[in-house]
């Protein structure tokens, strides 16, 4: 059976980053809403255009528009067969519900747990390498020295955004805990990198989920 999985946490609380780990280990498509408008916006699409005025401002992008987009990515044949790891999505309660009456089902909804400063500091070292996709960070996980000059900073990464954004997660959180609650697994997403996955991969076990095709990381 395809491993279906949400990942859920504040802006910069590493959810890419861990979702990279996941579909490596696990046969499983990961979809990033971000990442997945992001996209758009490098494309100059009508959609790009539209969302760019919201991600600009940390803003969140309109119901529909998220779930219009999300629901086709979710629906292709490789996401139907192998599963998906859907990060950043649904991220409010229409969102949820959207995704719950289309007929979608979760094994689990992973919420990652980080404290408000780990999350300033994680948003101001991050750095994204736009020839490689590559997130990095310049303390917690540094780029090799010879591609700094060409990594960018992403235009909501600024300390007053990412405040906002903290502040928007925060309010849309309880809702979706609520509408997933048989499903929650929490993880402590203030550890190292590799922790964060051992963390993950230990209680995902523990809810008899998910079938590794690499062996797990040692704890
Ligand atoms: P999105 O791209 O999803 O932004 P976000 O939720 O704010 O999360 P981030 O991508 O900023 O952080 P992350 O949790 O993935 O952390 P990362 O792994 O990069 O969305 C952007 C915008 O799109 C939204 O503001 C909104 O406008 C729109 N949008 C998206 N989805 C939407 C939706 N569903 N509805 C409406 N609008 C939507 O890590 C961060 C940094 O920390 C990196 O540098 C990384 O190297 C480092 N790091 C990671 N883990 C660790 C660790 N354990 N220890 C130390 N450093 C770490
Ligand atoms: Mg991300």
């Amino acid at each position: 059976m395809p491993l279906n999985l949400l990942i859920v946490g504040p802006p910069g609380s590493g959810k890419g980053t861990l979702c990279d780990n996941i579909s490596r280990d696990y046969h499983v498509v990961h979809l990033s809403s971000g990442e997945l408008l992001r996209e758009e916006v490098s494309r100059k699409t009508k959609l790009g255009k539209e969302a760019f005025e919201f991600m600009k401002q940390g803003k969140l992008i309109p119901d529909e528009t998220m779930v219009r987009l999300m629901l086709h990515k979710a629906n292709e044949p490789g996401a139907k067969k192998f599963g998906v790891l859907l990060d950043g999505f649904p991220r409010t309660l229409a969102q949820a519900k959207a995704i719950t009456d289309a007929g979608f089902q979760f094994d689990a909804m992973i919420v990652l747990e980080v404290s408000d400063k780990s999350l300033i500091e994680r948003s101001a070292g991050r750095r994204v390498d736009p020839v490689t996709g590559e997130v990095y960070h310049l303390k917690f996980k540094p780029p090799p020295k010879h591609i700094i000059p060409r990594l960018i900073i992403r235009p909501d990464d600024t300390e007053q955004k990412q405040k906002f954004r903290m502040k928007i997660y925060k309010d849309q959180l309880n809702p979706l805990l609520e509408h997933f609650k048989e499903k929650v697994i929490t993880v402590n997403a203030d550890q190292p990198i590799p922790t964060v996955f051992s963390e993950f991969q230990v209680k995902l076990k523990e809810r008899g989920l998910g079938t590794t095709v690499r062996p797990a990381s040692k704890l």
